[in-house]
């Protein structure tokens, strides 16, 4: 059913992942090609909903939780800049209205920008191409390779959205050689993400700086020497379901990728004296009574706590009780992105 000869509006919910091995610093900017292969869980809860539809205005409109957004903000200008990129790309005419939502904080190291940019783009090409599911997008040439190869260049870590369970995103020999791949899916291993927000403030330094400047670390070098084999323990811990294999690497990551940002040119510091007593705590509590939960993190002072599902109420439990002042955000490893209904306004209704 169609309102002025408009096609209805398409609605994609994509879900955040959370890196194992990071994606942090890239050898070339142009194409997206990260320095390194990285490996994800995707998310079940944090999401990005976003819902598009073809207009007859002369600019594309962008609505951020119901406030419009002008490309004056650094943000915009990403999205905008995405949204031409599609429409020349692939000759779409028709200018789009955007409306986005997270479930979330969203640019506060809870990877707003996979899951933003992974949602703009499937609903935005859905649109263009009258799709009403994976399967329609698919037929019009946009299968989930291309559209992570899409997603990719609006946001790196976008691409591993596209897909559920633990997910690799592959250098590759070359830039036309990356790609994603499924390790295992969802129900291989359920894990949980507790994402204890110590902070929703927007972070100061955008990940697009950071990328740039991570080769300037004395650290980098010697990381990048180091994935290859960390990467294949990694993923064997995972085929195990071996958190006592798995936890460990999680925090290596995370504090190196933490020691890389502090120590590039220009440095960017992004955790708390919050983040470090979470962290501090987390260790000890393990040590001292055995609670089975690690800790990630993203480009942000948030503490992504990863334990089985089976133990995160538990676990969830003794966060709450040590930090009370701290919302704990559930999560867990989930399916990858997907169609929503939109019940139509009374107007869209015949
Ligand atoms: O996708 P970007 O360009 O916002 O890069 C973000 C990279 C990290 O989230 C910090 C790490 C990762 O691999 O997700």
């Amino acid at each position: 059913m169609k309102e002025n000869n408009l096609p209805r509006p398409v609605s994609v919910r994509s879900p955040s992942n959370i890196a194992f091995i990071k994606y942090w610093g890239k050898r070339d900017p142009s194409s997206q090609w990260p320095a390194n292969d990285s490996l994800s869980m995707t998310l079940s809860q944090a999401s990005t909903i976003t819902t598009a539809r073809q207009t007859r205005l002369p600019n594309h409109e962008v609505y951020f939780s119901g406030q419009q957004l002008f490309e004056t903000e650094n943000f915009a200008k990403k999205v905008f800049a995405h949204l031409r990129f599609l429409a020349k790309e692939f000759g779409f005419q028709a200018k789009l209205r955007i409306e986005t939502t997270n479930t979330f904080p969203a640019s506060c190291g809870i990877a707003s920008s996979a899951s933003g940019f992974s949602a703009l783009t499937m609903s935005a090409l859905a649109a263009w191409t009258e799709s009403k599911n994976f399967g329609d997008l698919a037929s019009r040439g946009f299968a989930h390779e291309k559209l992570a190869y899409l997603c990719r260049l609006g946001s790196g870590s976008a691409c591993r959205s596209v897909l559920g369970g633990f997910v690799q995103w592959v250098a590759g020999e070359n830039p036309s050689l990356q790609h994603v791949k499924t390790l295992h899916p969802a129900d291989h291993w359920p894990l949980s993400d507790l994402i204890v927000v110590v902070s929703s403030k927007k972070k100061s330094t955008s990940s697009s700086l950071g990328h740039q400047s991570a080769a300037s670390s004395p650290f980098f070098a010697p990381r990048i020497a180091a994935l290859p084999e960390r990467l294949a323990l990694v993923k064997d811990a995972i085929a195990a379901k071996n958190l006592d294999a798995l936890g460990p690497w999680l925090e290596v990551e995370a504090l190196e990728m933490h020691a890389l940002m502090a120590t590039s040119k220009p440095a960017a510091t992004y955790l708390t004296s919050d983040s470090l007593h979470v962290i501090t705590w987390l260790r000890e509590a393990r040590r001292s009574e055995g609670l089975p939960a690690y800790f990630t993190i993203d480009a942000g002072p948030n503490i992504h706590v990863i334990c089985e599902t089976s133990d995160s109420q538990r676990v969830a439990a003794r966060i709450s009780d040590r930090f009370p002042q701290f919302e704990i955000l559930h999560d867990k490893i989930g399916n990858g992105p997907s169609f929503e209904e939109i019940i139509p306004t009374r107007s869209e209704q015949t």
